[in-house]
């Protein structure tokens, strides 16, 4: 298969003109500016579906940190996501875009009482508890409440994810959940606490996992506290097992599929009768999005060739802190002499590049870049940083092109603190 379409098969080039799902990018970046964050909507049908066929008894609840565009979160709740949110924030953004309460799961370290109060009156799925502090908290607000707060304990099954160590999050030595081997002693515990309901077990082991093995090691060790709660009297209704199915980043990166990680569970899960949930967020936004951005300046500093553009690491900040690998192509893509570049940002840091020392067609000033693979924690994770105003995001649904975020300007920063 042609490189550019196993990253997303909407991509494709005409007379060597980038389209996403036939509409030209040049166009788009000329309308709406740069940087400009621009998602297929065909692509994240074709994922959340991908999820539904692999798992048809599941519930899907879609991580929602990945990209928070409120359009995004409509469109698949409108096809049936729940919601794995890990902030106040996030649950006000999944309440609004129409997800309901009883598809929300609330996962996170470090829960605000006003962030717990605000979940327990929207009257959630079930909290994922991280902590024994939680969980007392959680109790003396059902009580305050007159309500049992339906719970689920994260659990910590200390498998590597062989992933980026920053988003390894089931190792023993994390901060996320709690140990799987003092698990059952806290379920029982927290059995017993009056205004508490015991629902589920939840874990997620981190992200961007391209070898799913460690699921089955995590998953196998999940199953087996499952059968121990269960013979306990315990009633487990919902084995969460998180998110972290990887994408295509590199070009030899071969992405594994919903469908294959069912295959691997099946046998693992077939003896439990709770419903299972997952909680995906990258492997359905990844590579959903681009990330245009226009060269400004080229530079030639001794051996080394610089391509200047629009998009910094506030922008997009992946390549900065995990010296991840965005791969980068020409919008406009032409038969040009071939140069190693290092393509960099404007913001005043030497880790604000979007990649080093790539082979690239020459570019000249003016000409956009197509950064693949943005669509999740791309927009996610930008920022102010050297007072730039946050990135358009613009989504392509259906034949129909929609600003879905606009392009912020200076007075909103200013306003904001102000
Ligand atoms: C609890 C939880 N669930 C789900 C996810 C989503 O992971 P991914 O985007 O890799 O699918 C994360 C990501 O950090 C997470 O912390």
């Amino acid at each position: 298969m042609e490189l550019l379409k196993e990253y997303n098969p909407y991509l494709e080039y005409k007379n060597g003109e980038l389209f996403l799902e036939g509409v030209s990018l040049k166009e788009l970046a000329k309308e709406f500016g740069t940087p400009l964050y621009v998602y297929s909507g065909s692509f994240i049908r074709d994922r959340f579906n991908a999820y539904k066929e692999a798992f048809p008894d599941a519930l899907i609840c879609y991580a929602v940190k990945a990209n928070f565009n409120p359009h995004i979160v409509r469109l698949l709740g409108e096809l049936g996501a729940g919601a794995d949110i890990v902030s106040g924030g996030e649950l006000y953004l999944a309440l609004k875009a129409g997800i309901p309460a009883d598809r929300i799961v609330y996962a996170g370290v470090g829960k605000t009482e006003r962030e717990l109060r605000d979940a327990i009156e929207a009257d959630i799925m079930m909290f994922n508890v991280e902590s024994r502090q939680e969980l007392e908290v959680l109790n003396e607000l059902g009580k305050e409440y007159g309500k049992k707060v339906r719970i689920a304990i994260r659990v910590n099954p200390d498998v590597d994810p062989k992933t980026h160590p920053y988003i390894a999050t089931g190792m023993r030595k994390s901060k996320f959940g709690v140990d799987i081997r003092e698990a059952e002693k806290e379920y029982e515990d927290a059995s017993r606490l009056e205004n508490i309901e015991v629902v589920g077990i939840h874990c997620h082991i981190g992200s961007q996992i391209l070898d799913i093995s460690p699921y089955k090691e995590a998953v196998e060790k999940v199953v087996n506290l499952y059968d121990k709660l269960i013979n306990k009297g315990i009633d487990i209704k919902y084995l969460d097992i998180g998110g972290g199915l990887g994408i295509k980043y590199k070009p030899e990166d071969r992405e594994p599929t919903p469908k294959e990680l069912a295959e691997l569970l099946k046998p693992i899960l077939s003896g439990v009768k709770a419903k299972l949930i997952l909680e995906p967020g990258r492997s359905i936004m990844g590579n959903a999005g681009i990330l245009l951005t226009q060269v400004q300046f080229l530079k030639d500093k001794g051996a080394k060739h610089f391509i200047i553009v629009d998009a910094g690491m506030n922008d997009l900040i992946r390549p900065a802190i995990y010296e991840a690998y965005h791969h980068i192509v020409p919008v406009k893509e032409e038969n040009r002499e071939k140069v190693k570049a290092d393509i960099v940002g404007p913001i005043c840091e030497t880790g604000d590049f979007l990649a080093l020392d790539r082979e690239v067609q020459r570019m000249e000033r003016g000409e956009y870049l197509a950064v693949l693979s943005s669509g999740a924690y791309g927009f996610a994770m930008s920022s102010h940083y050297n007072m730039r105003p946050r990135a358009a995001e613009v989504l392509i649904d259906k034949g129909e092109v929609k600003l879905i975020r606009k392009r912020e300007d200076y007075d909103y920063i200013v306003v904001l603190s102000s």
